[in-house]
């Protein structure tokens, strides 16, 4: 994105945010609550429109991408309970829609797809169950398999480890792992890097509404950087220990 602004009843929250992100690339956004992380994804994705500024999606003017099956997004919260229930094999196999078309009934490879998403998230003996009767980690998995199952080059997550149980987040961890040996892009807003830290090549902090550090991750709580080494922007909000969590 360049220059992207964003502003919501007059009042900007991305002022003017430009970012690049490279094949094979493990980006993580971090910033405190409110500070502009989720419209930052949002409008890279053409969920919220820009007030200014571009956006391209694999060099392509966002109004004219179609290529959405090269990426898979995971929004921040689960939609609160649409009261339709479905199992968790269901859900997953929605992200093979934008592959197979809403008209054509599930190939061999759809199934297939959904069944190895949902064995990389670790779920893979739940494909039957109501998603209502998993928890909350476990909801956070399946909406991550229905991204991986469209077999996206490039991922979005938006906070998929916050108030998830620890098994999940190594489970998460675990497959963002697999999804990046085989040469896949990431791009995920957190709160708490967490099991994540050792995955992320990039560390981009916003506040309000703009970047105000882009490279090397922060260190953890308690750490120093080494003179000389790279260290993050010394704002306070940077160095607030649920930013950079204890991991
Ligand atoms: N749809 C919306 N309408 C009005 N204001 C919004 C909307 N979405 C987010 N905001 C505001 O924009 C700012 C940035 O929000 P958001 O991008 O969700 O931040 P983050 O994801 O970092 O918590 C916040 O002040 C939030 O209240
Ligand atoms: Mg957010």
């Amino acid at each position: 994105m360049d220059r992207a602004v964003v502003a919501y009843d007059g009042r900007p929250v991305l002022d003017g945010v430009s970012l690049r992100v490279d094949p094979a690339e493990v980006v993580a956004i971090l910033g405190a609550n409110g500070s502009g992380k989720s419209t930052l994804v949002k409008s890279a994705l053409g969920l919220v429109p820009l007030a200014k500024g571009e956006v391209r999606l694999f060099g392509t003017p966002l109004r004219r991408f179609r290529s959405w099956h090269r990426l898979g997004y995971v929004p921040q919260r689960v939609g609160a309970g649409s009261g339709v229930p479905a199992t968790v094999g269901e859900v997953v196999a929605e992200g093979r829609l934008a592959r197979r078309g809403f008209l054509r009934f599930p190939s061999g490879a759809d199934k297939r797809a959904v069944e190895e998403a949902l064995t990389a998230v670790g779920l893979a003996d739940r494909a039957r169950e109501p998603v209502s009767v998993l928890s909350g980690g476990q909801q956070q998995r399946v909406l991550i398999a229905r991204a991986l199952a469209g077999a996206p080059e490039l991922l979005v997550l938006d906070e998929p480890t916050a108030g998830v149980d620890a098994a999940s987040q190594e489970a998460f961890a675990a497959c963002l792992h697999h999804f990046v040996e085989q040469g896949g892009t990431v791009v995920f807003v957190a709160h708490e890097l967490g099991p994540l830290r050792p995955l992320i090549t990039r560390a981009v902090v916003v506040h309000h509404g703009e970047i105000i550090h882009d490279g090397a991750p922060p260190e953890p709580a308690g750490h120093h950087a080494e003179p000389g080494h790279d260290h993050v922007h010394p704002h306070a909000s940077v160095e607030a220990p649920g930013l950079l969590g204890s991991a």
